[in-house]
């Protein structure tokens, strides 16, 4: 009974501010280290409880469940950040690289329409980190947030994705063989095993190849072999057991998977 009016009183006033408000509350009422520590302390009853928790929790506040995190990402914060950037913050537009809704026009710029957002968010923290070592991208995530991290990747997750084509009559089989079934004699495993056999990926787990550039993948490909990429161990590994005339082959057959 006494829980359910704490539910009550909480599910009122929470219906009086917005939800911005009341995220802003949540943050300075951690910030002033009401969080308590476990249930146990949060009950004024409990000899355990630190004399902090006692008082700046008040009877009505129902402890985090979870650790503080970012809002709910917010696709349209994203689309505006990504299409304009903010001069005042000095975020850069990305639209100036990476095309209208996350689709290039040349290879030197990945496509980034339909990513997965736990691999876009993982790869710009990545630049932060310098896992991912690139200049270009270094400067840009520089002045991004968690939260326009967030906002950029939902938003471009929604974008359609353009495919592409691949060029070279030469390689193709090889590409495919290599991509479908592997290097068997030098223990490359099958990309599909991972990326799926037409390249969409394992949203939160594997990145979508499908209908990327090809100079684009292949660099990046030579990029984990030569250790300029460090952020993803297993690719490392792969890469480094293909030959350029492999990466070449497999990078070509993968823009054109659909
Ligand atoms: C001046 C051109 C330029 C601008 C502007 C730019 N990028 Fe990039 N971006 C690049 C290049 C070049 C790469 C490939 C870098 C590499 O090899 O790691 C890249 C790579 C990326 C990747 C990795 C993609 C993948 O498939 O792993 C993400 C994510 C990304 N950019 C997001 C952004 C976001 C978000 C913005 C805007 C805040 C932005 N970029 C602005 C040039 C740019
Ligand atoms: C064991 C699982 C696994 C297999 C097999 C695998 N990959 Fe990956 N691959 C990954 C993961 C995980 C990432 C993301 C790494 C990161 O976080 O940066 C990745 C990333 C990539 C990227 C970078 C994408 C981008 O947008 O920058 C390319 C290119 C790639 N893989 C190509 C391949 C190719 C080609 C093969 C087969 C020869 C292959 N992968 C096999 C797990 C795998």
């Amino acid at each position: 009974m006494r829980q359910s009016s704490q539910n009550y009183k909480f599910n009122y006033s929470f219906s009086l501010v917005s939800k911005t408000q009341f995220f802003f509350a949540i943050l300075a009422f951690l910030a002033l280290g009401g969080v308590a520590p476990s249930i146990q302390a949060a009950d004024p009853a409990s000899p355990t409880a630190p004399a902090s928790a006692l008082a700046n929790t008040p009877a009505t506040m129902p402890a985090p469940a979870v650790a503080v995190k970012p809002a709910m990402p917010d696709a349209l914060a994203g689309e505006a950040l990504y299409i304009s950037g903010d001069a005042k913050r000095g975020v850069v537009a990305c639209v100036g690289c990476h095309g209208a809704n996350g689709n290039s026009a040349a290879g030197t710029w990945p496509k980034l329409s339909a990513q997965g957002s736990a691999y876009i968010v993982k790869q710009l923290k990545n630049y932060k980190d310098g896992t991912r070592a690139n200049p270009i991208m270094m400067g840009m995530v520089a002045a991004l947030t968690d939260q326009d991290m967030a906002n950029i990747a939902a938003y471009l997750r929604k974008q359609q994705a353009t495919g592409g084509v691949a060029q070279s009559k030469e390689t193709i089989e090889l590409g495919k063989t290599i991509y479908q079934a592997g290097i068997a004699a030098k223990g490359v495993p099958a990309c599909a095993g991972c990326h799926s056999p037409n390249g969409v990926g394992v949203p939160a787990q594997y990145p979508r190849l499908s209908g990327q550039w090809a100079e684009y993948t292949s660099a990046q490909l030579g990029y984990f072999r030569d250790g300029t990429r460090k952020n993803g161990a297993s690719m490392t590994t792969i890469a480094s057991k293909l030959s350029d005339l492999e990466i070449k082959a497999v990078s070509d057959y993968m823009a054109g998977l659909r």
